[in-house]
């Protein structure tokens, strides 16, 4: 709720956001996101009335509702601030920070302020590492705080300034590329892939992944080009491709760098794989800490859409029909987990599923779902843009291709690195601005024990 809202009633509020979300049970998260942000809280009526307007058991509302650490039932103000809390943020002054805002604002962490106006707390990492200490204000990130911003923030907060009159450079987030390659920041012209994609074939993309070995970049390293033609091959009602842009693991956001840096390079990705599959509807799963996203990549969305690249008749093609929603999460690591994060695109609490079935098989709605890593889907696209062998050249037999990786806390050099597989530890220390002397250390102690 912004210090301007107006107060409508909640069932009033309520039927609205449902109708928008086109009565979807399957959108129930967004429907508590949206309900959030009107009403301040998703407490009890708030949870009656989309019970009822859905035509659910309200059970199915709570258990999703109490399940995402960004939904709450109490109301938070029309100012909510979290503070980022993993070590990184912690080195960087967080837990100072915190209390020298809360100081300012006359308020206890955790407890709204007395005139309802505030309330600031700890939230786990959102991801902004290399712009630590951080915070979200009413989910927006705030990035590489100190104490002079933050006095600038409590003043905003003092006068009741919508978020939308404060001064952009609070929520500049610089993208921090430190070394770049062929995913980060070489230029990508939208539709180069999908053009080749289309004079190759659905068989034809499938041997070019397999030729070039991708390995998934989302930490299991499965082979792309095996889970593809599996779901593929698979028999269904629909099909459907996830990007899976969860990225909840601490320390870690070359996910959020790569959608901010070349969003075109991972849409490209999911709409190959989408005609490849068959499929008509994909999703990009975006954790909710990364709010600030939002508008630019539905910005990619409809500007692809008007060039043909996306939607209905792709490339011209009759047929050819392939769409992109985007769908936040909440705050739930879990969710990154592919079967977790099915279960909240359903709209439930995103607990891990037994497998198998695998997604391939039996995956959103039970039926036969891609899930791949941001990364990969960048990857596809080049290796369809400039061949497997091109790919298959770059990095270790055994492991083709760069590897994005996000590198913050005590180093010199925080950012986004992209490296060719096969990298020594050395370098890639030298390069974080570790001396030599540091290095040597490390590898002496056994603290680092590759080359
Ligand atoms: C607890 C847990 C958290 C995970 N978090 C992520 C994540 O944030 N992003 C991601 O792509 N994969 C994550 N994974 C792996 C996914 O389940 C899945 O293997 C991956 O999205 C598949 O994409 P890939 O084949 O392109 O790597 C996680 C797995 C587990 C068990």
């Amino acid at each position: 709720m912004t210090v301007d809202s107006p107060r409508i009633p909640p069932e009033q509020q309520i039927a609205a956001i449902v109708a928008a979300h086109g009565a979807d049970p399957t959108r129930l998260l967004a429907m508590l996101r949206a309900t959030q942000a009107a009403s301040g809280r998703v407490g009890g009526a708030e949870i009656d009335a989309l019970a009822a307007a859905l035509g659910i058991p309200r059970v199915r509302v709570e258990s999703t509702a109490s399940f995402y650490h960004l939904l709450h039932a109490r109301p938070h103000g029309a100012y909510e601030i979290l503070f980022s809390d993993n070590v990184v943020d912690r080195f960087a002054g967080k837990d100072e920070l915190l209390s020298y805002l809360c100081e300012q604002l006359w308020v206890e962490p955790g407890k709204l302020s007395e005139d309802g106006l505030v309330y600031i707390d700890s939230t786990s990492d959102t991801g902004m590492g290399d712009h630590a200490p951080a915070a979200l204000v009413n989910g927006r990130a705030l990035p590489a705080l100190n104490k002079n911003r933050l006095d600038l923030v409590a003043g905003l907060i003092r006068e009741r300034r919508p978020l939308a009159d404060w001064p952009p450079m609070l929520f500049d987030v610089a993208l921090n590329v430190r070394k770049g390659g062929p995913l980060l920041a070489e230029p990508f012209a939208p539709g180069a892939a999908l053009a080749r994609a289309a004079a190759l074939g659905p068989e034809g993309v499938l041997a070019e992944l397999d030729a070039a070995n991708l390995r998934g970049r989302g930490g299991a390293g499965y082979k792309a080009a095996w889970k593809w033609a599996s779901c593929r091959k698979a028999q269904g009602k629909a099909r459907y491709v996830i990007c899976n842009a969860d990225e909840g693991e601490p320390g870690t956001f070359k996910d959020r760098v790569l959608l901010q840096a070349q969003p075109d390079l991972v849409v490209e990705g999911m709409t190959i794989a989408g005609l490849v599959l068959g499929a008509r509807r994909g999703f990009i799963y975006l954790r909710g800490e990364y709010l600030y996203l939002l508008d630019a990549l539905e910005a990619v969305l409809a500007r692809r859409r008007a060039a043909g690249l996306l939607g209905a008749r792709i490339l011209g093609t009759p047929g050819a029909d392939f769409d992109i929603e985007i769908a936040l999460g909440a705050g739930a690591y879990v969710c990154g987990e592919e079967s977790a994060l099915i279960e909240s695109l359903e709209g439930k609490p995103g607990k891990p599923r037994n497998r198998p079935p695998y997604p391939d098989r039996s995956g959103f709605l039970g039926e036969p779902t891609l899930v791949n890593n941001v990364e990969s889907f960048a990857c596809a696209a080049r290796i369809v843009e400039r061949g497997a062998a091109w790919f298959a050249a770059i990095g270790t037999e055994q492991s083709a291709g760069t590897k994005l990786v996000s590198v913050s806390g005590d180093c010199r050099h925080p950012g986004t690195y992209e490296y060719p597989f096969g990298v020594t530890i050395r370098q890639v220390l030298a390069d974080w601005g570790f001396d030599s002397d540091r290095i040597d250390a490390l590898m002496a102690c056994g603290a680092v024990r590759q080359r």
